[in-house]
């Protein structure tokens, strides 16, 4: 059954500050879409919006899980987590002074997940052996891209059929970065996901990703596939100095 998201004209910000200026966009059924723009310009508002930890004062904000179809404006954060959404921040939140073990289990408070605890834990550990191999070490102590790793597999502890992937390559170094990325579309095969990944690295993103969006001053100033994308001039603008 279908699982997807459509945001239509959406605004929001920070009090009287407005970021996003009217965006809309559609994620389909096990699309990996990419969210790009530089700093600055709206993309952890746009996530924050669809988790409801940012609120949106204009537009819709609506998805489908499983044939299910959800008004987002209207539910609180943890219910929209519930009914199968996870974000794996931007610096990815996690409990340094905690295990590698420990802050996975935290990732499945919901109820549903919870029973499913074990099961989940072994897929973690069988798309990152590395988290295996660390589970006793405390989160705080891995390198950059361990951590990343640690987030990204915490989120799918709460077993999610959306994930919200913001900025997965901040800080790390290129070959961590592709990596990391590698890894997402593992994951997303593996997990039957439906993605929506905001990244600066443009290029990176783009590997993975079906369809991209360049949000520019929180406005959707670009669409379309990789290709369409490196075609236009507005990337070529953003991205590549030209
Ligand atoms: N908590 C906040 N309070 C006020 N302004 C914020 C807050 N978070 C972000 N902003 C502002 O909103 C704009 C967009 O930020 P953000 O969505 O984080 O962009 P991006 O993720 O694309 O870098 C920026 O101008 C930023 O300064
Ligand atoms: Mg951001």
């Amino acid at each position: 059954m279908a699982t997807e998201i459509h945001i239509r004209n959406l605004h929001a910000g920070y009090g009287a500050v407005t970021v996003l200026n009217g965006v809309s966009i559609d994620v389909n059924d096990t699309e990996t879409v990419a969210l790009l723009g530089t700093n600055g310009n709206g993309k952890s508002t746009l996530m924050k919006s669809i988790m409801g930890l940012v609120r949106a004062t204009q537009g819709e904000i609506r998805a489908t899980i499983d044939g299910q179809a959800l008004n987002l404006r209207e539910m609180s954060t943890e219910q929209i987590v519930e009914a199968g959404i996870a974000l794996v921040p931007e610096g990815r939140h996690l409990f340094p002074k905690m295990t590698v073990a420990k802050n996975l289990m935290l990732g499945a408070y919901k109820k549903a997940a919870r029973a499913e605890l074990e099961r989940s834990l072994a897929q973690a550990y069988e798309v990152f052996p590395i988290l295996k191999e660390r589970r006793e070490q405390l989160a705080g102590s891995m390198s950059g891209g361990e951590q990343q790793m640690l987030a990204l597999a915490r989120a799918l502890m709460s077993r999610p059929k959306i994930l919200l992937i913001d900025e997965p390559s901040v800080g790390l170094a290129p070959i961590l970065v592709h990596h990391v990325i590698n890894q997402i579309k593992t994951l997303k095969e593996m997990a039957g996901l439906t993605v929506l990944m905001a990244e600066q690295n443009f290029t990176q993103a783009m590997r993975v990703a079906d369809r991209g969006y360049l949000i520019v001053h929180g406005e959707m100033a670009v669409q379309g596939t990789t290709e369409e994308l490196y075609g236009s001039d507005l990337v070529k603008k953003y991205y590549m100095g030209l």
